[in-house]
């Protein structure tokens, strides 16, 4: 599988997003992951879809939106004209499932599906052949900075075992050293916030999370 380091701009510096994004392009980003956050499926608010579309202005590496919000279906349409690639949503939302793939698919975006920590791997085994990726949460949504969780771990091997050539992500508390973690139990797609952006040196960094996430 390929690996691919999707840098989270919610630890990134907001007053220079221009600049920032361009840490993660000249540092070799395969993705730029985007968190949303309504304030009610999670207790933060973030960005919305204006401020994605005027990332996207500046920036060539493809969108990975991850939509923590309670109703996907309703906003798909603002994020998809916004310009996102790939977008996200969490199976403990409250749309209907199916159709909001549906509206992402038709919108030309690649669908993926999230769960919580505590949320069986098996919420996602219905849809698996309309998905691109699955999103294997490693913290509890909602915030930066937090602590992985291993315990995580046994939902990404079933998973792998179950869909070999599917994108597997993780997200939350990715570093030099968990990520060889998750890369072992078969995640290939890699968030990481903190990491990249209070790391001296982002671009370094992506290559060496690249590296681990092989070991
Ligand atoms: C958490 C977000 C993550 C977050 C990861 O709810 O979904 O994408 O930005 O941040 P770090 O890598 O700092 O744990
Ligand atoms: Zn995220």
């Amino acid at each position: 599988m390929d690996i691919k380091i999707s840098p989270s701009m919610l630890a990134s510096d907001y007053a220079n997003l221009e600049a920032e994004l361009k840490k993660c392009s000249d540092g070799g980003a395969d993705l730029i992951h985007l968190d949303v956050m309504d304030g009610h499926f999670v207790p933060n608010i973030s960005i919305g879809a204006p401020v994605i579309a005027a990332m996207k202005k500046v920036c060539n590496v493809p969108f990975d939106v991850h939509l923590m919000i309670s109703d996907p279906y309703f906003y798909a349409d603002d994020f998809i004209k916004a310009g996102a690639d790939i977008i996200t949503f969490h199976t403990e939302c409250d749309s209907d499932i199916n159709a909001t793939i549906s509206k992402i698919i038709d919108g030309g975006c690649k669908a993926a599906l999230a769960v919580k920590p505590a949320t069986p791997i098996e919420a996602v085994y219905p849809y698996l052949d309309r998905l691109s990726m699955v999103l294997v949460m490693t913290v509890e949504p909602g915030f930066g900075g937090q602590s992985f969780m291993e315990s995580t771990m046994p939902k990404i091997k079933a998973l792998r075992e179950k869909c070999p050539d599917i994108d597997i992500q993780v997200d939350g508390g990715i570093n030099l050293d968990t990520v060889k973690i998750a890369g072992q139990a078969g995640a290939n797609v890699f968030v990481a916030g903190s990491a990249v952006f209070k790391s001296e040196n982002p671009a370094e960094t992506i290559a060496l999370l690249k590296a681990n996430a092989k070991l």
